[in-house]
């Protein structure tokens, strides 16, 4: 088993879903936690669950889009815990539009949590990672849309692929200093974020039923279900500790089997 003991982590995206998963488990492993997510009420749920069953987690309200929100949140973990050690930049929105539908705000609305927010997100990580002397671990959540485009989800690709590219391009600046920029694909997962692609497949007309659409994804996972939240977890543990410090730039699919590349 990994070691995560007593190692400083934010989550952005922690009140729900992947994040929240993430959250729990590593705590569980005795990492100390900071849960990181817009929803302040949510995240500060997530945390009194972990500080609950034994572990150690703050919460903090956070809008990844936000310089400001974002140093804070870093500064926060720092202050509580002593340092920074990992960065999960998780926290996403997505969005069901036909190609010929997505407006220029319906761009920005996904672009800008999912690309600039983990742009914002990797440069506070490396100023503090610096300043402590360097080494650190930058872990970003893309997707198998950030290794296809799927339409109706043009947009959500493109901000995917730039997750993608962000964690290449930082690997590069930064390997000299010890730190590492990977991150996880997944693929289906039963969250609240596929509640809302799902509602978008209906309301564009392009399905009819309730889970048509995630059913109808999820049926393409070789290991023949969809993911839940918990599938994550092994990922994650794997690239926040000291086993995956001779990795960097990679974005490895966990996704059942959807994308073979
Ligand atoms: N669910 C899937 O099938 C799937 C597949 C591939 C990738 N992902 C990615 O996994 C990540 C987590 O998604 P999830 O499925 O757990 O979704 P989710 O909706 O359950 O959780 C996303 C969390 O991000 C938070 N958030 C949204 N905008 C924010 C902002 N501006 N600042 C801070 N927090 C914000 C939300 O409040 C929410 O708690 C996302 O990056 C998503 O794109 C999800």
């Amino acid at each position: 088993m990994p070691n995560l003991q007593n190692k400083s982590i934010v989550i952005t995206g922690a009140a729900g879903g992947i994040g929240a998963a993430i959250a729990k488990a590593l705590a569980a492993d005795g990492a100390r936690i900071l849960v990181a997510d817009l929803s302040e009420e949510a995240a500060n749920r997530v945390a009194g669950e972990i500080t609950a069953a034994g572990g150690t987690a703050k919460a903090i309200a956070v809008d990844v889009r936000r310089r400001a929100d974002v140093r804070a949140m870093i500064d926060a973990a720092v202050s509580a815990f002593g340092r920074l050690d990992v960065l999960f930049n998780n926290a996403g929105v997505a969005q069901t539009r036909p190609f010929l539908d997505i407006t220029e705000d319906d761009w920005h609305f996904v672009t800008d949590v999912n690309a600039m927010g983990v742009l914002i997100g990797m440069q506070e990580a490396v100023k503090t990672f610096r300043a402590q002397g360097g080494g650190g671990k930058i872990i970003n959540t893309a997707s198998i849309a950030g290794k296809q485009g799927y339409e109706p989800l043009a947009h959500y690709s493109a901000s995917k692929f730039a997750v993608v590219a962000l964690t290449q391009a930082a690997a590069r600046a930064f390997g000299k200093e010890g730190i590492t920029a990977n991150a996880f694909c997944p693929g289906v997962v039963a969250t609240d974020m596929w509640k809302t692609i799902d509602k978008g497949f209906r309301d564009s007309g392009l399905t009819h039923k309730e889970n048509e659409a995630f059913d109808g994804f999820a049926a393409g996972a070789l290991l023949g279900r969809a993911s839940r939240p918990d599938d994550l977890v092994g990922v994650a543990r794997f690239l926040a500790s000291s086993d995956s410090d001779f990795m960097t730039g990679q974005s490895l699919l966990v996704d059942g089997g959807m994308v073979l590349v």
